[in-house]
């Protein structure tokens, strides 16, 4: 048997390499050390492929990835940089021998999942030690192969690592810590700790280092993709720690992302998110790029302040809202959105760039934190409750139809009665179309814990009533938005795949709006062609849809009382159908795609990833919209409908 799987190791070479090209599929798994403890006191006579695999090109490494997207898009370089050095993926924690956990230092219970999972690994390591105890196991285990080291190894990333360094380091189940601009040096860190079990630690931080040469390894295909255009945050807002851990801003070449961004475009990705911490504070100051733009200088939003005052603040060079023209003028049919930025970057340039370009999201992240200008003061956020409105209101007037989402925290230090009742008017008066909302949690090193003018003073119950009322009005707000401005509309819908409520019986998909609203809607029903957008057609069909929905509406009501959910985009679907029929007859279109949902074709289905819907709304249930997708689009399609009408 032995000699039986050894032969095997050339299709396992290829395999591997086959991977690697592939971007880091999965490598098949064989049996690991985990199935000899659990399955069996006298292990099988079985190699283990991956152990053999293991030792010709590297270790099984697994990652679990915790907080903010940058933290997703910095896994991905991470599975880059492992892949290099000839690592492969392993298909979970308990099958790899590193595994390492991404982390987020924002909040304390950020941290707390982190614990956990670490007390986990602990246990699983001490289980597996006590099981190498017993001789015949370990015998029958080295005779194959199999490592017996106490793995697996534990690397602790990011945020968390940056954060306490030593005090990781000094659990027994973390081997190597590793901060955020050290992630070039892991394959080293896991060559010292496997090689001599000694533990390793790099948390030097950079004022350079972008990662731009790194092709990030993504984890699915996907329509999306994240990429990093800045990394670090220089705003030193009180209460935060992420300057602390991610260091200093600095961005990336414009060339290098957009490199980036035209091969993904080649891949078929339709939409791409910047990333930053604080994403509208890029500033591309590299010669050619300063070449390109001579004369810009920083340009806060009106009555906003920046606390960094750098003299490369003033530089030449490429400002955020140039990129985001470079960026979309790559092609009409790809999105951009971008997270998470600061208001006070929101200058009039990139309002304009944000609503000259059809294929810019028309949707910002527009953070509060407050709407108390006491508050906000004590934040260090550099705005007033005045400011943050006025910016508000200028972004509505500039880009009809902006999508607004905030962050918001209760309980900062001093935060009186009058104080909190003003952040639930603000939330009133702006009706968000998401929110990200926080107690506060007090984290070590920041300006709220060092200033003696300040201390986390709020008691945790207080801060947990005015997060209930906060989130209270928020949902409210947004169940009355959605129900005004997006029911009985039309939209444009990126299909992203299966929605996590589609059954056999029901199948449906899922996607979301310009605006970052997610629709769901039926996978199989009668829809007009590519290309019928923007036709007489189409409009008549719009019209047909908004009467019926209106009528089907009335008559719900009036016969079972309550519309119950999903009732209306069903019943909306099935008349549809009908008068896609009335209309492709009359009007002889040749490719309509006339889907209908049977038990041999479950997998049949009008759109497939990666394509536009156009999706008529009918009901909006809390941040979800249903609705029912009667033509397929492009971009530049629907931009035709929308001047045709
Ligand atoms: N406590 C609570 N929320 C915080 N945030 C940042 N730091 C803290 C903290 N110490 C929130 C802010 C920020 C978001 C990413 O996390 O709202 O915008
Ligand atoms: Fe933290 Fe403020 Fe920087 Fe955002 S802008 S990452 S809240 S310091």
């Amino acid at each position: 048997m032995l000699f039986r799987r050894l032969i095997l190791h050339r299709p396992l070479l290829q395999r591997v390499s086959r991977s690697r090209s592939t971007g880091g599929r999965l490598v098949q798994e064989g049996p690991g050390l985990s199935d000899f403890l659990q399955k069996s006191a006298v292990p099988k006579l079985d190699v283990d492929l991956d152990s053999v695999q293991s030792r010709l090109s590297g270790m099984k490494y697994f990652i679990e990835t915790y907080g903010c997207q940058m933290n997703v898009s910095d896994s991905e370089i991470v599975r880059s940089i492992l892949h290099e050095n000839g690592h492969v993926l392993a298909s979970s924690a308990e099958n790899a021998d590193i595994v390492m956990l991404n982390t987020c230092a924002i909040r304390e219970n950020a941290e707390g999942k982190i614990w956990g999972r670490l007390s986990y690994f602990q246990h699983l390591r001490r289980e597996r030690k006590s099981m190498l105890g017993n001789r015949k196991i370990r015998k029958a285990l080295e005779q194959q192969g199999v490592s017996t080291r106490s793995k697996p190894f534990v690397g602790v990333l990011g945020c968390m690592a940056e954060r306490l360094k030593d005090r990781l380091l000094d659990e027994e189940s973390v081997d190597f810590v590793v901060g955020p601009d050290a992630y070039r040096d892991i394959p080293r860190l896991v060559d010292t700790v496997s090689s001599t079990g000694q533990k390793e630690a790099n948390t030097r931080l950079s004022l350079e280092e972008t990662y731009a040469d790194i092709a990030p390894v993504r984890e699915a295909e996907s329509c999306s993709a994240f990429v990093s255009i800045m990394r670090g945050c220089n705003n030193m807002c009180s209460y935060c720690i992420v300057p602390f851990t991610r260091g200093r801003e600095r961005s990336r070449q414009t060339n290098s992302i957009v490199r980036e961004i035209k091969q993904l475009i080649e891949q078929g990705v339709k939409e791409v998110c910047l990333l930053g911490q604080n994403v509208n504070g890029f500033h591309d100051s590299s010669r050619e790029s300063a070449e390109l733009y001579p004369s810009t200088t920083y340009q806060a939003a009106k009555g906003f302040s920046n606390i960094y005052k750098g003299k490369s603040r003033d530089a030449p060079g490429a400002r955020f809202a140039d990129l985001l023209e470079t960026v979309a003028s790559l092609d009409p049919e790809l999105r951009v959105r971008f997270t998470s930025p600061h208001p006070k970057d929101f200058s009039d340039d990139v309002l304009s760039a944000i609503a000259k370009y059809p294929n810019i999201c028309k949707s910002l992240h527009l953070p509060a934190q407050s709407g108390s200008s006491s508050v906000l003061e004590r934040m260090r956020r550099g705005y007033s409750r005045e400011a943050y409105l006025d910016l508000f209101n200028r972004a509505k007037e500039i880009i009809p139809g902006v999508t607004i989402s905030t962050d918001m925290i209760t309980g900062f230090c001093g935060e009186t009665e009058q104080e909190h009742e003003d952040s639930l008017s603000l939330m009133e008066q702006c009706a968000f179309d998401q929110g990200f909302l926080f107690a506060y949690s007090l984290r070590e090193k920041t300006h709220a814990d060092r200033s003696e003018l300040m201390s986390d003073d709020v008691p945790e119950e207080i801060k947990q009533r005015r997060l209930q009322e906060v989130i209270e009005v928020f949902r409210r707000q947004l169940q009355l938005r959605n129900s005004t401005t997006e029911t009985f509309q039309c939209r444009l819908v990126l299909v992203e795949g299966h929605a996590t409520r589609s059954t056999p019986e029901s199948p449906m998909l899922t996607g979301r709006t310009d605006g970052n609203k997610r629709v769901i809607f039926p996978a199989h029903n009668a829809v007009l062609p590519c290309g019928s957008v923007g036709t007489e057609s189409v409009k008549e069909l719009e019209r047909f849809l908004e009467s019926e929905a209106r009528a089907i509406k009335e008559d719900i009501g009036r016969t079972e009382g309550e519309v119950q959910p999903g009732d209306l985009m069903h019943a909306l679907t099935k008349k549809l159908e009908k008068k896609i029929y009335t209309l492709t007859s009359r009007n002889n279109y040749k490719n309509v795609v006339v889907q209908k949902h049977s038990e041999e074709e479950e997998t049949q289905m009008n759109f497939r990833p990666g394509q536009y819907a156009a999706v008529f709304i009918a009901e909006a249930e809390g941040p979800t919209l249903r609705g029912t997708a009667y033509a397929m689009s492009s971009m530049v399609q629907w931009r035709s409908r929308d001047d045709a009408l």
